[in-house]
């Protein structure tokens, strides 16, 4: 890590207290002056620093920059930093994951980037992914390495982690729509895309490429007019709180720490607690038409059950459900 980013690090770890230009240089064991080119360049790179004389500099509240040094302090194991990898702005972090996985960059690497120009959604779809407000980031996973027997609950669990994260780093209280759209106050703040590599010849997958992409401070007025009714963010006023640096080690933590249920049938009933659309009169897309129907209940492997208007019981695998007004 370079001085400019241990210099960060140490900042970050004492966000909003003053910290001397001594005690900087004498906990990295740097000079004065090292210390001083490290604070000017963070400064350059739009980092509000306050420097007052015999008090020395400190990292002000209010900053949102997506860094390495700003997530290691929040993260419950320190080493997989090393694997969290930062850019400013990607085509798309899937993408560029996938890329990764294929030049062999081990399970857990994780792809951040501040703006995707070509973010991917479900169904060909794009995510909007303007800088400065969001998470776009993705985990290059590897099926063995994963909790569970079958590796397609990897879509729940990130729900799950997703909506977990959000709570623990915001106290808002997320929901989520099958199959993994996650909500809030009943507009879509998060989407997330899953991707695979099959081994055909062991009927396996690879790896697995797992992308989230989350409005954190996004405005209205920075979506464009098709998604304002449909899309928001955490903080849609701008006003936030927390850092986004904050909410992606959460994120980090539930996907990458200790496996927090016991079995996939335990995963799914926390699931189906997010799920708001049980009971609820949807819309349902798949592959042939659209229907009308009523969200009925998820099986063991997290299938949508739904009734039609006819009475008849289908069991959904895939597709897309929207809410109808009542
Ligand atoms: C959807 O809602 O349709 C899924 C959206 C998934 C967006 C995320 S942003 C990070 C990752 N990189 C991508 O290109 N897409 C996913």
């Amino acid at each position: 890590m370079s001085t400019k980013q241990r210099t960060l690090e140490l900042l970050e770890k004492n966000r909003g207290q003053f910290l001397s230009g001594a005690e900087i240089a004498k906990a990295l064991n740097i000079s004065r002056n090292s210390v001083w080119k490290a604070i000017h360049s963070l400064k350059n790179e739009a980092y509000q620093i306050e420097a007052v004389s015999n008090r020395g500099y400190k990292l002000t509240e209010d900053n949102n920059i997506l860094s390495v040094a700003g997530i290691i302090p929040n993260l419950l194991n320190e080493d997989w930093a090393a694997n969290i990898n930062i850019f400013s702005t990607l085509e798309s972090t899937n993408k560029t994951a996938k890329e990764m996985a294929i030049q062999g960059y081990d399970h857990g690497t994780v792809i951040i980037a501040d703006s995707q120009t070509a973010g991917k959604g479900r169904l060909g779809r794009l995510f909007h992914s303007p800088s400065g407000s969001g998470i776009y980031l993705s985990f290059i996973l590897l099926p063995e390495s994963l909790a569970f027997e079958n590796p397609t609950a990897v879509t729940a669990f990130a729900a799950v982690a997703v909506c977990e994260a959000i709570e623990t780093v915001t106290e808002k209280t997320p929901k989520i729509k099958w199959v993994n759209d996650i909500f809030l106050d009943g507009i879509k703040i998060c989407g997330i895309l899953t991707e695979a590599i099959s081994d055909l010849e062991n009927k396996s997958f690879q790896w697995i490429v797992l992308g989230i992409g989350i409005n954190v401070n996004t405005s209205i007025d920075d979506f464009p007019e098709e998604l304002r009714d449909i899309a928001g963010s955490i903080y849609p006023d701008g006003q936030i709180p927390i850092t986004r640096n904050k909410l992606a080690a959460a994120l980090i933590n539930n996907i990458l720490g200790e496996p927090r249920y016991g079995s996939e049938q335990a995963l799914y009933e926390k699931y189906k607690d997010y799920l708001f659309i049980i009971g609820q009169k949807i819309m349902v897309t798949d592959r042939q038409n659209t229907y009308e129907a009523t969200a009925m209940d998820i099986n063991s492997v997290g299938h949508l059950i739904v009734k039609k208007e006819n009475g008849e019981i289908v069991t959904l695998v895939s597709g897309e459900v929207s809410i109808r007004p009542q």
